[in-house]
Order: structure tokens, then C-alpha cells, then sequence
């Protein structure tokens, strides 16, 4: 209750405008997308969400996911109604301790309608208490939870809360979590940040994870079967939580082997990002069939198939290169994803030259030279792919590409200033393009944008950079492939989805 309400005079004005119609017109409905051009309904108006908690328990043999979730926002507006993103099946929504009135519209928008309208810039929690199985469940016509012999997985991107939370499902909007999950004994339960306990109960142990680090609803995942957790700390001092599926065959050594050397490679990217941004990191392995990996902040999810050719530290290095670039300063709308997966794959160039698989400027040179000029390659603009293209091999490569040359312009001394400067300029927060470019002009004090307006804005490519123009034209197609490059490739596949 505030403050203004305890005058009693205030309290009166207060319900009298709400029983006058023509003032209650100020209240109008939040809109059902939060405004991002790429994906009109992804997200939702008037409100911003600080806290979900998440509190859970799901059966592995039917695939049955139910509890409730208590959602603390503020409101941005005068809402009549608002909506979250979610597909399951709602049993009751409580605004403010209240129940309310609940629709379902289009794809995967919940319309909450509260009793009293909200005020703007006023606390208010939401509970949803719902349950479904995610499996049978469906928008545009897919499905993002993966199930697996012994349970599931939600991990995916740009969308994959919609199959097991409400939410405000768009990365403009981040929030803490705390994830509860009560599996059957025997099961479990794998989500971001730290274990904070567990509890055995009646055949059930119930997993207590929490997030207190702002994380974007598709940062946030969800991991049920029967795993090996393991544990350790690294060198620099960052708590490391990995997950097996038990039932990797084949893949598990190699998975270990990769995924193991997570705080070594945490510590080797702060020398690059400066310090790591979360409390804990890792990844886990589920028992699943896609072919990608994905960036869930603090906790990778792996697919097996990334270690089916033996081990992989680029992949590891490529996802946890996002905890810096994508989890911790996240896009501002999808159409920023350069920052995300340009810096990534920067970072396994990196990796590459220290590995002496093939140095940046190698990796930058076959890419330039092995896709000729007329390769539609080109015709995608890594700084605005549109959400057809939003992770086209373009958008890595041409990315990587562009930061080489961002490099190559401004040399080393600024160059690495900014690599380290810009995660903690934007730390847990959101960031454009368009302010990257801003923020490199600053740090290397030179004009920049026609530079970043060739290589990420131009749909054709870019003319050989001066110093390279030589050796291009003495060989443009033999340019050694470097010994890095389909293992580096092979980390964007997102054919398995
Ligand atoms: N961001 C992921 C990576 O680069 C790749 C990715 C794109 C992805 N779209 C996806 C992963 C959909 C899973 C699902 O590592
Ligand atoms: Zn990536």
C-alpha cells in the first residue's frame, strides 16, 4: 500500500475517479507485443517485469509440467489489461492477491484482465497457477520444448519460455529468477545460476535454483532426466556447475572433455571481457537430438551432437564468449543479434590463433576470399539481417569479419580496450548497434561509421580493405582454409531444432 492512500481524503478522490467512467478511459490495455519490428507479439506493453519465481513439479513419464508462477513487475502505464507470453493451460490468475479474469488471443498471448485497473508506475504481482504438457502445445506451427527418453528441455532461441512460464518474453525486458522444480526421485532438475538446495520428499526431490543476476526469458532454461551434476571452482575463482546426461553413449567422454574445461576457458575469455559477470558457470549435456548449442546464461545447454566428432572447446568457447556478449549486455531489439553472435564468433577466432589452429586475420581472409562477390553470403547485412536471416552464417562470419576489420582500423590498443570496456559499460543491461558503434568511436576517438556502414549495412561485399587488397588479388579463392574453421562452423548449426 502507498504512502498516498493512508490520507483519507486521497482514499475517497482515489475510488471515486475509478467509479467515474470517463476517467477510468485512461486506463487502456497493454499492448500485446512490447514493440520489437522482427517479431511483432514477442514481449508485451505496459509493464516490466523485476522477479519470476517459478515454482514447479513435472513427471518425466507423461510429460506433465504444473505449479505456479509469481510474477513481480511495475507497471509502465495506465493498464485496463495486460498480457503475458505463455501456451499452457491456465487454472487461475491472481493480480495483487485478487483473482482476475484470463483469456487466451492469438499465438501465445494470456490477456489478464484485474478486477480494480492499474495505475502506472505501481508495484504489482502476478500469480499464475497453471499445468499442461508442453509437449502437446504448439505456436506458428513448432514447438521449442525438446523431450528427451527420460524428461525435456526448453532451450531455445529467440523463444522458449512460452512451453513452461508466463512471461514478458522478450530480452528488452530482463528479471531475476528463482526456478523450484520437484522431480520424481532419481530425476533431475537443471536450470541457471546456483543450486541453492534441494529436498526429498515422498519419492520426489525438489531442486531449488536461482538466478540473481538479470537474465532474458530465452536465457532462461529448464533441463529434466537423469544427470551427473559436477562441480568445482576455477582458477580465477568462478563456481562451475555442470550437467551429463547419463545416457550420452558414445558422446559422454568427449562431452566431458569439453565441457570440463569450462572455468579454464572462463578465466582464458576474462583476459579478453574482463571480469566474468555471474555467480557461477557451466553447461549441461542432455540426452537430446538437435544439433545446436545455446547461450542459457550461467548454465550452455549442449547438444550431444556437438561432441559426436570428438571434443570441442570452440563450441564452449563460442557460448560462454555470450555470458559477456548477449547474456550479461543483451540485445535491445532482435535486430542487434551481431553483437551477440559476432563477438562469439570473434572469440573462437581468438581461441583459434591461441590453439594455433589459424589466426584472426587468417580466419578474416577466408572468409572475405572463399565467398565470391555474387554469393547471396553478401546480400545479408549483419548489422540488420531481418528475421529471416537473423542467424545466417552472415550474421557469424561477416560479423567476425567486420570486427576484424573494426581491428584492423583502429588498432590493437583501442581495439582491446573495447572489447573489455564495453561489458562492463552495459553490464546487465541492453545495448544496440547502433550503440556499439557509438561507444567505439568514443574509445578509439576516430569516425567510425562508414567503417561498421560497409560491413554490416551494406548488402554487397565490402571492397578489399587496403592493406589485404594485394594478396587477395594475387589468389581470391586460395586462401588456405584454416585448421579451426569447420569446427568453428559446425558450432552455428540450428538445423537440428
Ligand atoms: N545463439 C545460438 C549460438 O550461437 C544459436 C542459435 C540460434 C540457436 N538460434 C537458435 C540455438 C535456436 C538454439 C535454438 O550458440
Ligand atoms: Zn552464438
Amino acid at each position: 500500500m502507498h504512502r498516498r492512500f493512508t490520507v483519507p481524503g486521497a482514499v475517497a478522490a482515489a475510488s471515486l475517479l475509478l467509479a467515474i467512467p470517463a476517467s477510468a478511459a485512461s486506463f487502456s490495455p497493454g499492448a500485446p507485443g512490447i514493440g520489437d519490428p522482427y517479431y511483432p507479439y514477442y514481449g508485451n506493453g505496459g509493464y516490466d517485469v523485476s522477479h519470476y519465481d517459478l515454482r514447479l513439479t513435472y513427471q518425466p513419464a507423461t510429460d506433465e509440467l504444473s505449479g505456479t508462477a509469481t510474477i513481480s513487475a511495475r507497471t509502465t502505464q495506465d493498464l485496463s489489461s495486460f498480457d503475458l507470453d505463455f501456451l499452457l493451460d491456465v487454472d487461475e490468475v491472481r493480480v495483487n492477491g485478487v483473482t482476475a479474469r484470463f483469456t487466451t488471443s492469438g499465438e501465445h498471448e494470456l490477456v489478464v484482465t484485474p478486477r480494480q485497473p492499474l495505475a502506472e508506475d505501481t508495484p504489482v504481482t502476478v500469480v499464475v497457477r497453471y499445468h499442461g504438457v508442453p509437449s502437446t502445445k504448439s505456436a506458428y506451427g513448432f514447438t521449442t520444448w525438446h523431450r528427451t527418453p527420460d524428461g525435456a528441455v526448453a532451450a531455445d532461441e529467440p523463444e522458449s519460455a512460452w512451453w513452461w512460464f508466463p512471461s514478458n518474453d522478450h530480452p528488452g525486458d530482463k528479471a531475476t529468477f528463482d526456478v523450484s522444480v520437484a522431480v520424481p526421485d532419481g530425476t533431475q532438475a537443471i536450470s541457471n545460476g546456483t543450486l541453492v538446495s534441494t529436498s526429498s520428499q515422498l519419492g520426489w526431490t525438489r531442486y531449488n535454483w536461482r538466478q540473481n543476476k538479470p537474465q532474458a526469458t530465452y536465457l532462461t532454461t529448464l533441463a529434466l532426466g537423469r544427470f551427473d551434476i559436477t562441480t568445482g571452482t576455477s582458477e580465477g575463482g568462478v563456481p562451475v556447475i555442470n550437467a551429463y546426461s547419463k545416457d550420452l553413449g558414445d558422446n559422454d567422454g568427449a562431452a566431458r572433455a569439453s565441457v570440463e574445461r569450462t572455468g579454464e576457458l572462463v578465466d582464458w575469455l576474462s583476459g579478453y571481457f574482463g571480469p566474468y559477470p555471474f555467480d557461477s558457470a557451466g553447461g549441461y549435456v542432455p540426452n537430446t537430438t538437435t544439433g545446436y548449442a545455446l547461450e542459457t546464461q550461467t548454465r550452455v545447454y549442449y547438444s550431444p551432437a556437438q561432441f559426436a566428432n570428438g571434443s570441442n572447446t570452440s563450441v564452449v568457447v563460442h557460448e560462454l564468449a555470450h555470458q559477456w556478449y548477449g547474456d550479461s549486455v543483451s540485445v535491445k531489439g532482435w535486430k542487434d543479434i551481431w553483437i551477440n553472435e559476432g563477438f562469439a564468433r570473434y572469440a573462437q577466432w581468438l581461441w583459434s590463433e591461441h590453439e594455433g589452429e589459424g589466426t584472426t586475420q587468417q580466419l578474416a581472409d577466408y572468409v572475405y576470399a572463399s565467398h565470391p562477390a555474387d554469393d547471396p553470403f553478401w546480400t545479408v547485412k549483419p548489422g540488420d539481417p531481418g528475421v529471416d536471416h537473423q542467424f545466417d552464417a552472415a550474421v557469424y562470419d561477416r560479423g567476425a569479419l567486420a570486427i576484424q576489420a573494426l581491428r584492423n582500423e583502429i588498432g590493437d590498443t583501442a581495439f582491446f580496450r573495447l572489447l573489455k570496456g564495453w561489458p562492463q559499460q552495459h553490464a546487465y543491461g541492453n545495448a544496440s548497434v547502433a550503440d556499439f558503434v557509438t561507444y567505439a568511436e568514443q574509445v578509439s576517438g576516430k569516425p567510425l561509421a562508414a567503417l561498421f556502414d560497409t560491413w554490416l549495412f551494406q548488402p554487397v561485399k565490402p571492397a578489399a580493405p587496403a592493406a589485404r587488397a594485394a594478396s587477395f588479388a594475387a589468389s581470391p579463392a586460395g586462401v588456405e582454409q584454416p585448421r579451426s574453421w569447420k569446427k568453428i562452423e559446425a558450432t552455428n548449426d540450428v538445423h537440428g531444432r
